[in-house]
């Protein structure tokens, strides 16, 4: 049986970022049917409907990227009670030109982090509406991961016990749900 491709967008642009280290460790969780590739959102210049027609090339590969996934996987950070910009700037190019919205009918999953105690939580809510808005089928369930340090060991694995058992429950759900929406489309009866 082929594999379920899975486009995984870091909300962070930054090097060191702790989403992108949860993302990783959230992929090695996943089961083996499942393909992930993480989706630059870095390269896309900043959103202007000049640049619409033609498309810059790294939007027309970030949309490519996006059409070809059978599922999204977000993992973001919280800046100042909502998305980073970055990230809403990458949503943004993937909902445009009018009529090519590459959102619509992907299932998606939200988590993140953040070494607040909120765990990112505002900025996953912002993101649940902004995808709902745009077509996507997103995950019920939150993620709001409260970073310690330690929370990710040296090998890139969570190294807690209970927030790692928590996370094997997210990414199976994610699992069961790419798998029903890869299922050929039952006739209407
Ligand atoms: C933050 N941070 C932050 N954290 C939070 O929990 N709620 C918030 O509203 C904000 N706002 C915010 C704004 C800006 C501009 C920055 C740079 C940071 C802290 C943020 O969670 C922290 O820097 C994380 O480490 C960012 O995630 P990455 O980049 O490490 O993945």
């Amino acid at each position: 049986m082929s594999k379920l491709n899975v486009a995984v967008i870091v909300g962070s642009n930054r090097r060191q970022s702790l989403n992108r280290a949860l993302a990783n460790a959230l992929v090695k969780l996943g089961p083996d049917n499942i393909a992930v590739r993480f989706v630059p959102i870095d390269d896309l210049p900043l959103f202007n409907q000049d640049l619409e027609t033609p498309l810059p090339e790294s939007v027309a590969r970030f949309k490519a990227e996006i059409a070809a996934a059978d599922g999204l996987l977000f993992v973001t950070p919280e800046h100042n009670r909502s998305i980073p910009a970055a990230l809403k700037n990458a949503v943004d190019w993937g909902a445009r030109p009018y009529g090519q919205n590459s959102w619509t009918g992907k299932p998606a999953a939200i988590a993140g982090t953040s070494p607040g105690a909120l765990g990112a939580a505002i900025a996953q809510q912002h993101l649940r509406h902004i995808l709902g808005s745009l077509g996507a089928h997103v995950m019920g369930g939150e993620v709001y991961i409260a970073f310690k340090p330690g929370l990710i060991d040296a090998d890139g694995n969570i190294a807690d016990d209970g927030t790692r058992k928590f996370l094997q429950a997210f990414i199976d759900q994610f699992a069961t749900l790419l798998a029903r929406f890869a299922q050929p489309q039952r006739a209407a009866a």
